[in-house]
């Protein structure tokens, strides 16, 4: 979506559709002017109580004549000094799906009623609300594209928008961020999308390429072969089932001092997990095309870093692979060997992420990172944990956590605390290795972030388990069912505030 700011006042801003923010506790004597240009629809609804601004108020207009804006949306966002970026986000999607379903091209917001309820974070939540709606994946269609399925010829997608009655220059760098993040996260969300087929390790890895051109980073892939000089045998322990070759990417991003200390985001690229020999049962398998949802967030968050050029360095790792199962796959029992040294016993092939990320983890930790942030689906008991809404955080630094948390409430993708004692590294006790791939069923996740601490060192360290959280069902104006390119946005929040920006 293209999205511009516009400095013209509402009732000027020639376009289908004028979503207008309407704030519950503000006098609606300011919108006189414009809502007579509509028939004064809006003061005949707040005079019989059916608009008050309250979250989820809607009302819908229109106009006679050609000049300005032919249709209106007014959308209540309660009290202006109670408004929160999440709320400006879902309204502003919300006006993008009402501009979709009438197969509108472009559509305007306004965020004056409001008032002084509105700073640069809600003009952000704006910009990321209107991107992130717009998103969609069709691209697998027949009759594809922007085409309409109902052959009608009118678009389906919403390809531009503006925000109406920008003060000069005061809201530029509101909408870049939030038009950056939004892009990477739906960049995240269509390589989610991809069907295992067509997203194999080999053309993830080309895409890796592709952002890294575009949004000027240093992109490096490694094949079998260079896993084999690094010993990977953890990560080449899971590719061995599959006839696609694995491939471990490496973007970069050159944005601090030469010399400082990097970031490090690191994300599972498991292209499809059918388990291995302990394979999935079949019900709900195809959803394992998304094991690759944390390679997506990193890769759509580095775009976006290269493309802000945020000042801070930052490094990428996505080691990516399928889990299948052929005559060479790994078996339950083998013990493999880590690029570490550490020798871990497989109980069950299914628990391949942790292995993919234990070679990806201590690959990174040879630039000595200022920290690391993993995300990866790793394991069903997050989803049992704490189900759809947010992402498990664990990790060995309080500091590192606390900032994970406070960037995942400003991207409104939250994430909470798990613990992470000594005592339940006890279930990875290994009779015949240095440590088993599993733990048992009690506290998987934790035991999952258990073995992942083991390849970490002293290195600041935290991991999001976004098994839960990444795609799903969704209610929200600004997702849809399917990928949510979560925690892509989490991230990008977190690096901007490491970047001090
Ligand atoms: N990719 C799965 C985890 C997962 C489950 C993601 C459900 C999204 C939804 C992971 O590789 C896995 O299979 N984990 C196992 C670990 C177990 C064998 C210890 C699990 O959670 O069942
Ligand atoms: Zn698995
Ligand atoms: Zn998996």
């Amino acid at each position: 979506m293209d999205l511009t700011l516009s400095s013209k006042a509402p009732e000027a801003v020639a376009t289908p559709l004028m979503a207008v923010l309407v704030a519950a506790d503000r006098p609606l004597g300011q919108l006189a002017r414009f809502d007579e240009k509509f028939g004064g629809a809006l003061a005949a609804a707040a005079a019989v109580g059916d608009f008050r601004g309250r979250t989820g108020d809607r009302l819908a207009g229109h106009r006679r004549g050609t000049d300005g804006p032919q249709r209106v949306l007014y959308l209540g966002v309660g009290g202006s000094e109670s408004l929160t970026p999440e709320t400006v986000r879902c309204a502003a999607g919300d006006a993008v799906r009402f501009a979709e379903r009438r197969r509108l091209p472009s559509l305007a917001l306004s965020l004056d009623h409001p008032g002084p309820g509105i700073g640069a974070r809600h003009v952000q939540a704006a910009a990321e609300g209107m991107v992130l709606a717009a998103w969609r994946f069709d691209e697998l269609k027949s009759r594809a594209g922007p085409e309409d399925a109902n052959g009608d010829g009118r678009s389906r997608s919403v390809h531009s928008a503006a925000i109406a009655g920008a003060p000069p220059n005061a809201w530029d760098e509101a909408v870049r961020f939030g038009r950056a993040f939004a892009n990477g996260e739906n960049l995240a969300r269509t390589l989610q999308a991809t069907p295992g087929n067509l997203a194999t390790p080999s053309r993830l890895a080309d895409e890796a390429v592709r952002i890294a051109e575009e949004s000027g980073l240093t992109c490096e892939i490694l094949g079998p072969a260079e896993m084999e000089r690094q010993r990977m045998g953890a990560l080449l322990s899971v590719a061995r089932g599959s006839d696609e070759e694995p491939r471990l990417i490496v973007l970069e991003h050159q944005g601090g001092d030469a010399g400082a200390a990097p970031l490090v985001l690191v994300g599972k690229g498991l292209t499809f997990d059918a388990g291995g020999i302990s394979i999935k049962p079949a019900r709900g398998m195809e959803k394992m095309k998304y094991d690759m949802s944390g390679g997506a967030a990193v890769l759509g968050a580095m775009r976006a870093i290269g493309e802000l050029d945020l000042p801070v360095n930052v490094r990428a790792v996505v080691p990516s692979s399928e889990n299948l199962l052929n005559g060479s796959a790994t078996k339950p029992g083998d013990v493999v060997r880590s690029r570490l040294g550490k020798t871990i016993e497989v109980i069950n092939t299914d628990a391949e992420g942790r292995l993919i990320l234990a070679d990806a983890l201590d690959y990174a930790l040879s630039w000595e990172p200022a920290a690391i942030v993993d995300c990866a689906t790793l394991t069903g008991a997050c989803v049992v944990a704490l189900g759809h809404h947010r992402a498990a955080l664990l990790g060995n630094d309080e500091e590192l956590l606390g900032e994970l948390r406070d960037a995942g409430e400003l991207a409104a993708e939250p994430c909470w605390p798990l613990p992470l004692d000594e005592e339940y590294r006890k279930q990875l006790r290994s009779e015949v290795a240095d440590l088993k791939n599993v733990g048992g069923r009690p506290a998987g996740t934790i035991t999952a972030a258990c073995f992942l601490s083991e390849f970490v060192g002293h290195t600041p360290w935290a991991h999001l388990d976004i098994a839960g959280t990444a795609y799903g069902k969704t209610k929200k104006p600004y997702l849809r069912n399917g990928p949510a390119g979560r925690p892509c946005r989490l991230l990008l929040e977190w690096v901007r505030t490491r970047a001090g920006v």
